[in-house]
């Protein structure tokens, strides 16, 4: 199936929403933290199958703000997870030339959370291949908020007029700064939702929603999700006719 895809149209920037961990417990008879468990190795493996294919960014999305309102014992749960998991990937990440990055609202995570991800951030730094974002703490209303508030206060200090705001200057004050816009979103679990996830860089993105719940996410679904985007035609308000020629 890799051999089918099209090394010419590939996208630059992969987004997933990776869903249904809890569904994937449940249908085993245990608790909803055994799935997120067992989607360590889904994220590899998609972290790997864009590093072999020369993807040139990919964000996940690992917990969103509203995911703050789960029950604590699942919170907690996750952020150990979190803690465990960077700290045994950082191998991973250095062999397949991944650079680490984050967006969200960082700051709200255990401080040991945040220890782990500066140390994996500082020693992937140097790394030219994949950047891998993870979005933790992360709404797409709260980026935008995030980034109007830092605007009025440039437009505030004198530093560029409220006319000079622009789609380009925008862009450039969100988290996602200096990334391309995700050409693909897949979201896992059959969802058909965006959750507040990358409310504005999902513009024209193409969507991709398996069925497949995220623990069981393999690369054949991430190059089974790439030749389906290379099949769509994207027309950006445009005729078939004109996209075409
Ligand atoms: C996604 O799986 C992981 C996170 C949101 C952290 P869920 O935990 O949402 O799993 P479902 O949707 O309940 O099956
Ligand atoms: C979205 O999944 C957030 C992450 C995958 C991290 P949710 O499972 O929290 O989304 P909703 O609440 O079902 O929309
Ligand atoms: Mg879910």
């Amino acid at each position: 199936m890799k051999d089918h895809i099209d090394p010419s149209n590939l996208p630059q920037h992969i987004a997933v929403i990776m869903d249904g961990n809890g569904r994937w417990a449940k249908q085993q008879g245990a608790a909803r933290v055994f799935g997120h468990r067992n989607a360590i190795k889904a994220v590899r493996e998609t972290t790997e199958g864009c590093a072999e294919l020369g993807i040139k960014y990919l964000t996940l999305y690992a917990f969103s703000t509203e995911n703050w309102n789960r029950p604590k014992l699942e919170v907690d749960a996750l952020m150990t997870l979190l803690v465990h998991t960077i700290r045994g990937e950082i191998k991973t990440l250095m062999d397949n030339n991944v650079r680490l990055a984050t967006i969200g609202n960082t700051e709200s995570l255990p401080s040991d959370c945040q220890r782990e991800l500066q140390e994996a951030i500082r020693a992937t730094e140097q790394n030219t291949g994949l950047t891998l974002t993870l979005a933790l703490s992360y709404s797409g209303r709260w980026e935008i908020i995030e980034a109007v508030r830092r605007i009025s206060t440039e437009v505030q200090q004198g530093r560029f007029q409220p006319g000079d705001i622009d789609e380009g200057l925008f862009s450039s004050y969100l988290a996602t700064g200096g990334m391309p816009d995700p050409e693909l979103m897949i979201r896992t679990s059959g969802e058909m939702r965006i959750s507040n996830f990358l409310l504005w860089q999902l513009a024209y993105s193409e969507f991709y929603m398996p069925d497949v719940l995220w623990p069981d996410f393999r690369r054949e679904h991430l190059w089974e999700a790439i030749l389906t985007y290379q099949k769509r035609e994207r027309r950006f308000g445009k005729t078939s006719e004109q996209v075409i020629k």
